[in-house]
Formats: structure tokens, sequence, C-alpha cells
């Protein structure tokens, strides 16, 4: 698997592999910055006409009310090819909540809500899935949970993390391993360029999938 780059924090700070995959990760996003057009991904609809938006919280979201509902036809066309729902970077749990929502299958947040700072995210997400019987709340990274997994095959990934490059190419490794053909993974912010290189680390692995929609700043592929 693409190495994990949360593992290489265990690594002291002032340690040369540390310092040499820091530089690289550094150096990816300068790259993906700089031939930011030549990684872009083209504009395509496969899903077919979107329902409606759900109803959420927009405001503790950045995912758009025209992206939700993608996701939400996605997540009904993923129905056969695996057993759960996974998002990985569930913050405050809107995405969360109308995912599980739509599913009876169970759903999965992965998010190590690290540091003081995700005290209130932490709390919104508890507080807004309680009543959701099918949610439960991995709380680390995507590479740790994947690392443990036991869950079976996942049906539907939405990844939506952290935003880099190579976390971003990590995401996307270790979603393989958890998938089998057929099922569906989203990606959020890929035309964003202050995450340029996650669109270049979806742009790179796009072989492997067929890519089913792009509408702005949200991928949706097919594993082939
Ligand atoms: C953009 S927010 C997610 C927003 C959410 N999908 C929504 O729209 O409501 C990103 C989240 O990813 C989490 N995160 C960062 N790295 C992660 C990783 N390696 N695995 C899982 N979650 C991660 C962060 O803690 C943060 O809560």
């Amino acid at each position: 698997m693409t190495l994990d780059p949360y593992l290489i924090k265990r690594v002291p700070k002032w340690h040369w592999k540390r310092l040499t995959f820091t530089a690289w990760a550094k150096l990816s996003d300068l790259h993906s910055r700089l031939f930011f057009q030549e990684y872009e991904i083209p504009m395509i609809d496969r899903v077919g006409e979107p329902g409606a938006a759900p109803d959420a919280c927009w405001d503790e979201t950045q995912v758009t009310p025209q992206q939700a509902a993608y996701l939400l036809k996605a997540l009904a066309l993923a129905d056969n090819c695996g057993e759960c729902v996974v998002e990985v970077g569930a913050w405050r749990g809107v995405t969360t909540e109308y995912l599980a929502a739509a599913t009876d299958s169970p759903v999965v947040a992965i998010d190590p809500f690290i540091g003081s700072a995700n005290e209130t995210n932490l709390r919104r997400f508890m507080e807004r899935t309680a009543a959701l019987g099918n949610v439960t709340l991995r709380r680390e990274t995507f590479g740790q949970a994947v690392r443990n997994w036991n869950l079976g095959p996942a049906r539907f990934i939405f990844i939506d993390a952290a935003h880099d490059y190579v976390n971003v190419s990590h995401d996307l490794a270790a979603a393989m391993r958890i998938t089998k053909p057929g099922a569906i993974l989203a990606l959020h912010d890929v035309d964003d360029r202050r995450y340029a290189g996650c669109r270049r680390a979806v742009y790179e692995r796009l072989e492997r999938f067929e890519l089913i929609a792009h509408i702005p700043n949200l991928v949706i592929v097919r594993r082939s």
C-alpha cells in the first residue's frame, strides 16, 4: 500500500526519513499547483438525473446541495457490490447524516478528530448521528482503520479527509483494499487549486476506475 502519511508522524521530526518524506510531500503539492491545468478531469455525468438535495445544515459542511444530491444518487447505484458504506472524513457529521438516512447498510464514519480543536466537531458529529442506528464512528485515520478492517467490502466510499497529494494517494490505495470491482468512490474538492494535490492524485489513478460523474469539485468513479 502507498505509505500512510500519518505513520511517518511516529518518526522523530528531525529524522532523515521524516524530513525526506515531508520534503517530497511538499514538492508533490507544489508540482500539482504548478501543473494544475494538466491534471484537469473531464466533466461528465453518467449517473443520470439526481434527486432533490437532502435537508441538511449547509452551514456545517463544504459539500453543496448539488454535490449532496449526486452523492445520494451514486450511493443508490452502489447497491450490489459490498456490505457497508464508508465515509472518510466526517467532521460535523452533516454528510454522514444524509448518507446514513438514505441506506439500511451499516455506515462507517472514519475520522480521528485529532486535537482539542476538534472537540466541537466531534460533539456536533455525535449529536447529529445519535439517532441513526446504522452509524458507527471509528475514531482513527483511514490508514489505521483499513489495517484492522473486519467489516467486509465497502460498496460506497466518500473520501473527504486530508486534501494533499500524499494523503489522497494513500486514501485511494487504502480504498482499493476494502472494495471489490463495482464499488463506487466519491472524492470531494478535486477542482480547488488550494487542494491541487487532491485533483492530481485522482487524475493519476483514473485508469483503475470508470469515471461516472464529475461535477464541480466532486468526482464519482466506479472501481473496474
Ligand atoms: C473536510 S472535513 C470533512 C467534511 C465532511 N465530509 C462534511 O462535508 O461534512 C475533513 C475531515 O477529515 C478528517 N481527516 C483528516 N485526515 C484523515 C484521515 N487520514 N482519515 C480520516 N479522516 C481524516 C479531519 O479530522 C476532518 O474532520
